[in-house]
């Protein structure tokens, strides 16, 4: 019946995982397209806090379907490692209600041996060391492994032993490479529980969407993080934006009704990158704390920002937003002044609202503010301050606000 997409309009961490749950109220099926554990999604109800790298945002809901699209890297241990702790936190029928595109790639320790080889060099990215980037280059060079090939025994020692001889002379020296028949025996039980959950995700969405139920496809990162329209080369190896979600599920355009772009009310970063509106000094220590801006994936603190309209306007476009989720609005209670940028002045002196077409000039831009005074979120839109934000923030982008969030619970959440 729908096809709606929840993903993120910033470099990560706007809450998606709060809001997809929070979506999935009235969703059968729900679907992640791309990237790994590099994601580190939170999800709060009743006070009891779930954190999800690989498995989709909706497996909290104890009906929901959740597969992983044909665009995801998937570390096959950590996978199995997931969905024990989901277990073992009370989460029913994981397995069960588990479906994985074969077409997805296996992150191996190799990967993350090339990773640390290069992230230890002092040009580094700050990625989350999780063999994202090096998966999805074996996956370009066409020496990647899917997960198909967790059964096909044959075919698996061959692709393995050529991977290990591709990738051996991008790794650490110093690091301990498991041989081909170590990872064999890793891959083992990770197969006997992976492929009897191997599914056609494109089947999967079109039959649901027949028989009238609601899908869900989830974005993992943030727009800004895209490979190819994000700040370039501080970004992450796949398609973040709307059309790498539908590469990453399998599915058309034409299936889709909202595109849900999920920003929070300030601005986050993790690891290195240009960042106009990051904010230096106590103010921008002070949202961190408040915000308990630390990553959930690498528990490294994030860089704290106002709010970029510029950015924003541009990653709306980027991806088709229909709507926006508003989230972590309580947390600037903190500060008395509210700023939001709303221009850039550019070196040469000219003032724009266009985002830099060129990325590299991003780290030399002068953001312009506008300020407003801060509100109590507990009166929810009661409270004028905060209307008159959300108002700002809809009007600017043209884009309405059609989910506030105020706290990181599922209930703390409101539907205009
Ligand atoms: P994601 O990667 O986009 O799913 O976001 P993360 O889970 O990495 O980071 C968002 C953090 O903010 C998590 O700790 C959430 O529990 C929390 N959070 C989400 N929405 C809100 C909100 O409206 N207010 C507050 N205070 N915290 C929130
Ligand atoms: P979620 O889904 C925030 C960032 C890393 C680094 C860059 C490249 O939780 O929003 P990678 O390991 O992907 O090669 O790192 O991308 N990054 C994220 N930042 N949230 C994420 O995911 C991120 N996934 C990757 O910090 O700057
Ligand atoms: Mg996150």
């Amino acid at each position: 019946m729908t096809v709606n997409i929840a993903l993120g309009l910033q470099w990560g961490d706007e809450g998606k995982g709060k809001i997809i749950d929070y979506l999935t109220r009235s969703a059968h099926v729900v679907v992640r397209a791309a990237g790994g554990a590099n994601a580190g999604h939170t999800i709060k109800v009743q006070g009891k806090k779930y954190v999800l790298h690989l498995i989709p945002s909706g497996i909290v809901h104890p009906e929901t379907r959740c597969l992983m699209g044909g665009g995801m890297v998937v570390d096959p241990m950590g996978l199995l490692d997931e969905v024990s702790e989901l277990e073992a936190a009370g989460i029913s029928r994981v397995w069960e209600r588990l479906g994985i595109a074969p077409c997805a790639h296996m992150i191996l320790p190799w990967h993350r041996a090339v990773e640390r080889a290069r992230e230890s060099r002092p040009d580094a990215i700050g990625t989350t060391l999780r063999g994202i980037g090096p998966c999805y280059e074996s996956k370009a060079s066409r020496f990647g492994l899917p997960l198909a090939l967790l059964a096909h025994e044959d075919e698996l020692i061959l692709r393995l032993t050529r991977l290990r001889e591709d990738l051996l002379p991008l790794m650490e020296p110093a690091s301990e490479i498991p041989s081909v028949e170590e990872v064999l025996a890793l891959l083992a039980p990770c197969a006997a529980k992976i492929v009897p959950r191997f599914t056609n995700v494109t089947q999967e969405i079109v039959d649901a969407e027949k028989a009238q139920n609601t899908i869900l496809l989830e974005g993992a990162q943030g727009s800004l993080l895209d490979l190819t329209h994000g700040t370039y080369p501080y970004v992450t190896s796949s398609s973040t934006i709307t059309g790498g979600i539908l590469s990453g599920c399998g599915v058309g355009p034409s299936l889709v009704s909202d595109t849900f772009g999920v920003v929070k009310a300030y601005t986050t970063r993790v690891g290195n990158g240009p960042f106009p509106t990051e904010i230096d000094g106590p103010v921008g220590e002070e949202l961190a704390r408040a915000g308990h801006e630390f990553g959930a994936t690498t528990g490294r603190p994030r860089r704290c920002g106002w709010l970029d309209i510029v950015a924003l306007r541009h990653t709306i476009h980027l991806t088709g937003t229909t709507a926006l989720a508003l989230t972590k609005v309580d947390v600037l209670e903190v500060v008395d002044t509210v700023k939001v940028c709303t221009a850039y002045r550019l070196p040469d002196g000219t003032v724009t609202d266009v985002y830099p077409a060129d990325p590299y000039i991003l780290q030399d831009v002068t953001p312009i503010y506008e300020s407003f005074p801060s509100w109590r979120s507990s009166q929810g839109l009661e409270d004028e301050n905060l209307h008159r934000y959300v108002d700002f923030v809809a009007e600017q982008t043209q884009t309405p606000i059609r989910v506030l969030s105020f706290g990181p619970d599922r209930s703390q959440t409101i539907d205009r």
